[in-house]
């Protein structure tokens, strides 16, 4: 949990004056549940998009570790994963906007939290997948249209 984040400061004894925040990529398990975990938190707070999960979600219980298992296979192609996520997402009811909000929470926990290829990787296929049910929806996923 605290493995993530590290700080670098001047080595020559004296107050530092500059300091630079060197986050790690994401590269276990272990990395993946604090993503998960962090991002959650952040939609069950929004007033947008939190009301939508607590509506939707019948068992957190069992939601949070089929996260975990998505984003193990979809970054390591490792473990379990084995759902359907269009299935869970064609009746929502939610427009363009609950999708930006996904999006903006999903990129501010990745930067807060990682830097490197494999937290680049996420957030390409964070787009990519949202786009993707943005269009199955019937939604024109183009933020600025
Ligand atoms: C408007 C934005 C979104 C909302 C409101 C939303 C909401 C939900 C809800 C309610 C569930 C079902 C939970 C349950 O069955 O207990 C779910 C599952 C899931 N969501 Fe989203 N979601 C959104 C966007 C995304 C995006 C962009 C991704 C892409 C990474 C994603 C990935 C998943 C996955 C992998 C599951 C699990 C599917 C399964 O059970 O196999 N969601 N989401």
């Amino acid at each position: 949990m605290y493995g993530a984040r590290f700080r670098w400061y001047r080595s020559n004894g004296k107050t530092p004056t500059v300091s630079q925040s060197v986050l790690s990529d994401i590269e276990d398990e272990a990395s993946i549940k604090l993503l998960v975990d962090t991002f959650y938190q952040k939609v069950r707070e929004d007033g947008l998009i939190g009301p939508v999960f607590d509506q939707a979600v019948q068992d957190w219980d069992k939601h949070m570790p089929t996260m975990y298992a998505f984003w193990t296979h979809l970054l390591f192609r490792r473990g379990e994963y084995s759902g359907n996520p269009w299935a869970k997402h064609a009746p929502l009811d939610v427009e363009k906007e609950h999708f930006q909000r996904w999006l903006i929470l999903f990129r501010e926990t990745v930067s807060e939290l990682f830097d490197g290829p494999v937290s680049q990787q996420a957030l390409a296929a964070a787009q990519s997948i949202a786009h993707s049910f943005q269009i199955r929806k019937g939604i024109n996923p183009y933020p600025n249209d």
